[in-house]
């Protein structure tokens, strides 16, 4: 018996979106390595005290899947689902295509966000969640990019800092493409 390698195991140094280029950013195992660390700080924060992971869809399934993976079994965790960002640049308007759950009332919350860009979005939801009156909310965000920032924001877990570049990969698109990417790509300079 012979597993076969899959495409997943397959970490391209370049790749081609739409006709861009996009050159290794950060790394598939070095991506692995910070989401771990962060779940262990996650988990040593909230032990003794049921946590709710709100997942920001679509660009945080991966990361918020993986962080889960090293988190306590009771971890409940619920989504919701926004759009702001139009090819490579954030509208400035956020559309709530799946509003966040209504059972977050006396709750501990921790936001689960793919990337803090203007902030516009991650704003928004946040409001969302204050609505319900939770016992707590907290914000992890795999990356945040401070140079983009429009408001300022309590972000308490953060990934990697990263420059003001289109980045893709790990759960993050670019117009539909690259969310299976394991590592994440930058857009070349053009
Ligand atoms: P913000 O509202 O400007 O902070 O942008 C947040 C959302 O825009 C993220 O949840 C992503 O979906 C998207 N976004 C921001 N920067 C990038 C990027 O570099 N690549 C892909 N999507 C991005």
């Amino acid at each position: 018996m012979y597993q076969r390698a899959t495409m997943s195991h397959i970490q391209p140094f370049e790749i081609d979106l739409y006709g861009r280029s996009f050159g290794v950013l950060i790394a598939a195992d070095q991506i692995q390595e910070r989401v771990a660390d962060l779940a262990s700080q996650i988990r040593s924060d909230y032990a003794g005290r049921q946590l709710v992971v709100l997942c920001v869809l679509n660009g945080a399934f991966r990361f918020a899947a993986d962080l889960c993976s090293h988190l306590n079994d009771s971890t409940e965790v619920v989504f919701t689902k926004v759009h702001s960002y139009e090819g490579m640049l954030s509208s400035g308007l956020v559309q709530e295509q799946l509003p966040v759950s209504s059972q977050l009332a006396g709750k501990h919350v921790l936001i689960v966000e793919d990337i803090v860009d203007t902030g516009t979005t991650l704003k928004f939801v946040m409001e969302r969640v204050y609505q319900q009156a939770p016992a707590s909310v907290r914000v992890a965000t795999l990356l945040f990019k401070p140079d983009a920032l429009l408001k300022p924001l309590q972000l308490d877990y953060v990934g990697f800092e990263i420059p003001n570049r289109f980045v893709v990969g790990y759960g993050l698109d670019y117009d539909g493409q690259g969310r299976c990417l394991n590592a994440l790509y930058v857009l070349k300079e053009e």
